[in-house]
């Protein structure tokens, strides 16, 4: 259930970040009048500008006091100045770790068939949710070097799966699937004919947990055919689950298939702890001050904060103001083709709202 005020903190970053968190924000603020709850928003500049400056990335004080918000809205994280990696690391994989956010929900939805690259699919078609492990994995960072600048050279990378964290994630996707209630089908994307320690535990793990949900069909298919099934037969998914690797590569095909990265959003979720929700595109730096940039992602963004946070009916009206101006306003969803400006797509929305 919802309740009257919330407390968000707001990370406009890097780029075209500030430019489309400032149409999120227009859109929270109808939506909080319509619906009739508060909020407060606290804006935290961290980012490319600021570790440029004082060399900080996110700090361990910074990131303990984002513990006391309900949700956390962000831009995006990313410079051109600053060498890859470090603004990455140092503030969007440090948050979504210190949050512990382990999942990452990214819903791939399309809104208007006249704005996806496959042959003959329509909305109907293009309709599920890729549920990420957002703490794991390849992620975790741990490998090594072995004789570095050798020619003997080693470079480890391992990916890290606890049965913990595999079984939390997996739990997290049967209980969504359910909660969901469309085609109650939840597939594994995995690589178990070539993974097999981190696949074995996963798919041990998923056999283990349908005894639970008899209610929920169950699938299996192999991350390289997952890319291929995206493209031939996206209707097959219902929820996907899977490790951080594997879904971070398979939803940037996802958010193509949606129509690009101009509305894709997604959420990093602690379903006990403090959430942080992002448009998935990055900071798009060539664009960035230019009044271009579709601020559709983080709109659908804010609208994954307030179903999370409870206002499910807010959450409901700002997805059926994007649907509306996806379908009959907008030319295109690519920065600077869509026939209006960033500042009037949020005005669009609000006027739909
Ligand atoms: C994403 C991004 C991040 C990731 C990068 C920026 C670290 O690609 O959110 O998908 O790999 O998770
Ligand atoms: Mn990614």
């Amino acid at each position: 259930m919802g309740k009257k005020a919330y407390k968000l903190a707001v990370i406009p970053g890097d780029g075209t970040g500030p430019e489309v968190v400032r149409e999120g924000l227009k859109v929270l603020k109808a939506v909080s009048k319509k619906f009739g709850f508060g909020y407060t928003e606290e804006l935290f500049d961290y980012g490319g500008e600021r570790y440029l400056k004082t060399g900080k990335t996110i700090t361990d004080k910074e990131l303990a006091n984002l513990k006391k918000y309900d949700a956390i809205f962000l831009g995006a994280i990313g410079h051109p100045d600053v060498k890859p990696g470090i603004l990455e690391q140092g503030i969007l994989l440090k948050t979504r770790f210190g949050l512990d956010q382990y999942i990452n929900l990214r819903p791939v939805k399309l809104y208007n068939a006249a704005f996806c690259p496959l042959k003959d699919k329509k909305p109907e078609d293009i309709d599920f949710v890729v549920v990420r492990e957002n703490s794991e994995g390849l992620y975790k960072g741990m490998g090594e070097f072995r004789k570095k600048g050798t020619k003997n050279e080693v470079a480890i990378q391992v990916s890290y799966n606890t049965r913990k964290g595999v079984e939390r994630c997996l739990r997290y996707a049967f209980e969504y699937c359910r909660k969901r209630n469309k085609r109650k089908k939840l597939t594994l994307c995995g690589k178990t004919n070539v993974l097999t320690y981190a696949w074995d535990l996963w798919q041990r793990t998923f056999d283990t947990l349908k005894r639970e949900y008899p209610d929920i069909e169950t699938d299996y298919a192999h991350v390289d055919a997952t890319t291929m099934w995206f493209v031939k037969n996206p209707e097959w998914f219902d929820v996907i689950v899977t490790d951080n690797m594997f879904g971070d590569i398979i939803t940037d095909l996802g958010a193509m298939v949606q129509g690009g990265m101009g509305i894709a959003a997604g959420g990093n979720i602690n379903p006990r702890g403090v959430s942080m929700f992002e448009p998935i595109g990055g900071s798009a730096p060539k664009y960035t001050g230019k009044n271009v940039i579709n601020p559709l992602a983080a709109i659908c963004a804010l609208g994954m904060l307030l179903e999370t946070v409870g206002e499910e009916r807010a959450a409901h009206a700002v997805e059926g103001a994007v649907i509306k101006i996806v379908a009959t306003k907008l030319k295109s969803l690519a920065a600077g083709k869509m026939g209006y400006s960033t500042t009037e797509i949020g005005d669009l929305i609000v006027a739909t709202i």
